[in-house]
């Protein structure tokens, strides 16, 4: 299959491109497209054969439900039979945005979209161009991440590409995404919100708007429950070499990095800026940034990296919990091999 490759700038999106790609989805073509957390592999939400070809294209087990993305708070109403006061409160805080409502579904979408649940996660991105599309189109998208699954998610174009080029009817490229890092899933169908998967709204930016938020306890470290979103059980975000996640000091780090290059080991280090500056010239560093949410935006790059450098190993530090840190170590967690 040919995959048809536009490049849109967001400042001035052309309406011949955007509609161009709207066709596509409104035919049951698969079209991959950004959003400010990663890019989404985008079908009719409401077309049971278009939304089988993302699974296809993709890898992606049957029994992982997909998002539905809408262009407003009225086309969300559409899809679900109840909506809680709490999310009313959220969606003014926080949509467009990158933030997943869990709610119970109607018959609206295409059952694979639910993978046999009877909930929805629909989210309002608020890239202009994903709204441009999701407008131009008319209906719901269904998006995962535009990755061959089990990989790191997306955040450029070319990451798309490389995992799906001539799979894939068309590819939106608006550039780098912004957050990241996926959308915090929120399971909205009890009394409280709960937290399914941390993503780019932290918990205490929640809480600020309802009051107590709860963490999936499928999500806690050391926790032997499953978690709720049927995603969160795969090892994912993985790299194509055993990444190491590594939890004592950047001293430690160092030695540990020596004595690999001593062995004749050929390792990639992960670090942010500030512990980037205690390694030897010759170490194959990789800096992830200076906050933690430039760490957030470029942790899958950096996961995809040492694709070409060549190593043997990846070995990442660890960071911080709060705020977003949160998700950033979520996602670590998942794609290492081991903890050390
Ligand atoms: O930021 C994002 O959310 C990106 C962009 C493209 O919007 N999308 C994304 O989709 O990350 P995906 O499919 O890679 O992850 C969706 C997560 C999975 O863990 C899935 O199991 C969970 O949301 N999920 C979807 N529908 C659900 C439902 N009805 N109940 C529980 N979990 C659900
Ligand atoms: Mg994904």
């Amino acid at each position: 299959m040919h995959t048809k490759v536009w490049k849109i700038n967001s400042t001035n999106i052309l309406d011949k491109d955007i509609h161009e790609a709207a066709e596509m989805l409104r035919a049951g073509e698969v079209v991959a497209f950004p959003t400010e957390t990663v890019y989404g592999l985008g079908a009719d939400a409401t077309n049971e054969s278009a939304v089988r070809k993302i699974f296809e294209a993709k890898g992606r087990p049957q029994d992982n439900p997909l998002i539905a993305h809408v262009a407003s708070a009225d086309q969300l109403k559409e899809l679900v039979t109840f909506i809680p006061d709490y999310v009313y409160k959220l969606m003014e805080a926080f949509s467009p945005g990158p933030l997943t409502y869990i709610l119970p579904a109607n018959e609206y979408c295409a059952q694979s979209v639910k993978a046999g649940l009877s909930t929805i996660g629909v989210r309002i991105p608020s890239h202009p161009v994903a709204l441009a599309l999701l407008q131009a189109a008319g209906k719901p998208v269904a998006a995962p991440s535009a990755n061959v699954s089990g990989k790191p998610s997306p955040t450029s174009a070319t990451h798309v590409y490389d995992d799906l080029n001539g799979r894939i009817a068309g590819l939106i490229d608006g550039g780098q995404t912004g957050v990241g890092l996926e959308s915090t899933v929120i399971d909205c169908t009890g009394e409280i919100p709960v937290i399914l998967r941390p993503g780019g709204i932290t918990k205490e930016q929640l809480e600020l708007e309802t009051g107590a938020v709860m963490m999936d306890p499928g999500l806690a470290a050391s926790s032997v429950d499953r978690p709720k979103a049927p995603g969160m059980k795969y090892k994912h975000y993985a790299p194509e070499v055993p990444l190491y996640l590594f939890t004592g000091s950047s001293e430690a780090l160092k030695d540990l990095a020596d004595k690999e290059k001593l062995a004749g080991n050929r390792v990639g280090i992960l670090v942010s800026d500030q512990t980037a500056e205690i390694f030897a010239e010759d170490t194959h560093v990789h800096k992830l940034g200076g906050t933690i949410e430039e760490i957030a935006s470029t942790l899958y790059d950096g996961l995809r990296f040492f694709k070409q450098a060549n190593v043997d190993k990846i070995i990442c530090e660890t960071f911080t919990e709060k705020g977003i840190g949160q998700a950033v170590m979520n996602r670590l967690r998942k794609a290492a091999d081991s903890i050390i």
